[in-house]
C-alpha cells in the first residue's frame, strides 16, 4: 500500500534527527546576527523578537541547508538564508497566536508574545521580524561562492511564498475557515497556502543559492510543498491526540475554534490515511533529486510519525 515509506529505515529517521538537533544549534548562535540591536526607548520590540525565536524545532532551516548541500553548496553558507526563514517562520507563528487570529496563549512552552509582553508588541515584533528576515536573506550576499544574481533571486520570490499569495493568504482563509462548514477545497488551499509554500519556498532557495538546474529547483520545490502539506497534516493530527506539556502549545483547540482540519473533514483515522498517502507521494518524489535520499526519506518519515 505504501511500499516507499515502509522502506525508510529507522538509521535514516535517526540521521534526519541528529542533522536536525546539529542545525538548530548552529542556527540559534547565527539568528543574533540578524537582530536589530535597538536601545530604549524601543528596547522592548527587540526583547520581544529574542523571546519569541526561542525554542523552535528550526525545521525550515534545515530544509533550507540540505537542499544547499544537495545541490553542492557547503550547507552552512546558506546559512543567512536559513536564518531568514526562520525569524519569517517566527514572524507568523507570534501573528498567528494573537487575540483576532488564533488567540492562543502558550507557543514554544512559553507564554505568547502577546502574553509575555503586550498585543501592540507583540505586532510590531512580529513586524520587525519580517523585516528582519528579508535583512538576512540580503545578507547572504556577503558570502563568498554565492552571486549576488542568485540572492536576489531567493529575494524575489520569498515574498510569493510568505506573502499574501502564500502565508498570509493561507492564515486570513483559516480564519474564514472558522465561519463556514467543513470544505475540502477550502482546506487544501488553507494548509498548501499557510505552510506549505514556506516548505517549498525554503527547498528552492538553497537550491537556488546552489545555482542548481530549473528542473531540480522545481524537484525539490515539488516534494518540499508535500511536505510541508504533510506537516500541516500532522499538525492537525497532534491538536486531537497529543499534549500540551508536548507539543508546547496547547492542544483540542482546533475543534474548538471550528478550524477546517482533516481531523474534522475525515475523522482522526482519515486524517492519518492522508499523511499516510502524502507521505508515499513525497518519498516518491525523492527519486526526482540528485543525492542525499537517505536524508530527505528519512525526513518524510520523521514529519509522519512526529511527537512533537
Ligand atoms: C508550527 O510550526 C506552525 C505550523 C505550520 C504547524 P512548527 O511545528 O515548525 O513550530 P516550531 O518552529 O517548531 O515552534
Ligand atoms: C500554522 O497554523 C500556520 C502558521 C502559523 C502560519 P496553526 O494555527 O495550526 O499553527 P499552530 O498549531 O498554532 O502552531
Ligand atoms: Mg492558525
Ligand atoms: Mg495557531
Ligand atoms: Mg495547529
Amino acid at each position: 500500500m505504501h511500499p516507499k515509506i515502509a522502506s525508510i529505515s529507522d538509521d535514516s529517521v535517526a540521521l534526519v534527527k541528529r542533522l536536525l538537533n546539529e542545525t538548530a544549534q548552529r542556527v540559534d548562535e547565527h539568528l543574533p546576527r540578524f537582530l536589530p540591536e535597538v536601545g530604549q526607548p524601543a528596547q522592548q520590540v527587540s526583547e520581544a523578537m529574542c523571546y519569541s525565536l526561542l525554542g523552535g524545532k528550526r525545521i525550515r532551516p534545515l530544509i533550507v541547508l540540505q537542499s544547499a548541500q544537495s545541490f553542492g553548496l557547503p550547507a552552512d553558507i546558506a546559512m543567512p538564508t536559513a536564518c531568514g526563514f526562520e525569524l519569517l517562520h517566527t514572524a507568523t507563528l507570534i501573528h498567528d497566536d494573537l487575540p483576532a487570529i488564533d488567540d492562543s496563549s502558550l507557543r514554544r512552552a512559553r507564554p505568547s508574545c502577546h502574553v509575555a509582553f503586550d498585543e501592540a508588541t507583540a505586532i510590531l515584533a512580529g513586524d520587525a521580524l519580517i523585516i528582519a528576515a528579508y535583512d538576512a536573506l540580503a545578507a547572504q550576499a556577503h558570502n563568498d561562492g554565492v552571486s549576488a544574481r542568485v540572492v536576489v533571486q531567493v529575494i524575489a520570490e520569498f515574498g510569493t511564498y510568505a506573502g499574501a499569495t502564500g502565508v498570509i493568504g493561507g492564515e486570513l482563509a483559516d480564519i474564514h475557515g472558522e465561519t463556514v462548514g467543513t470544505n475540502r477545497e477550502l482546506l487544501e488551499y488553507i494548509h498548501l497556502n499557510k505552510t506549505a509554500k514556506l516548505f517549498e519556498g525554503a527547498g528552492r532557495a538553497g537550491a537556488i543559492l546552489a545555482e542548481a538546474s530549473d528542473e531540480s529547483i522545481k524537484a525539490i520545490g515539488s516534494y518540499c510543498r508535500t511536505l510541508g502539506l504533510l506537516f500541516q497534516v500532522t499538525d492537525d493530527i497532534l491538536d486531537v491526540s497529543s499534549s500540551a506539556e508536548t507539543l508546547g502549545k496547547p492542544v483540542g483547540v482546533d475543534k474548538q475554534a471550528g478550524k477546517q482540519t482533516y481531523p474534522a473533514l475525515v475523522g482522526v483515522e482519515g486524517a492519518h490515511q492522508y499523511a499516510r498517502d502524502l507521505a508515499e507521494q513525497a518519498a516518491e518524489l525523492t527519486d526526482m533529486l540528485p543525492n542525499n535520499h537517505r536524508f530527505w526519506r528519512g525526513l518524510v518519515k520523521l514529519v509522519l510519525d512526529r511527537w512533537a
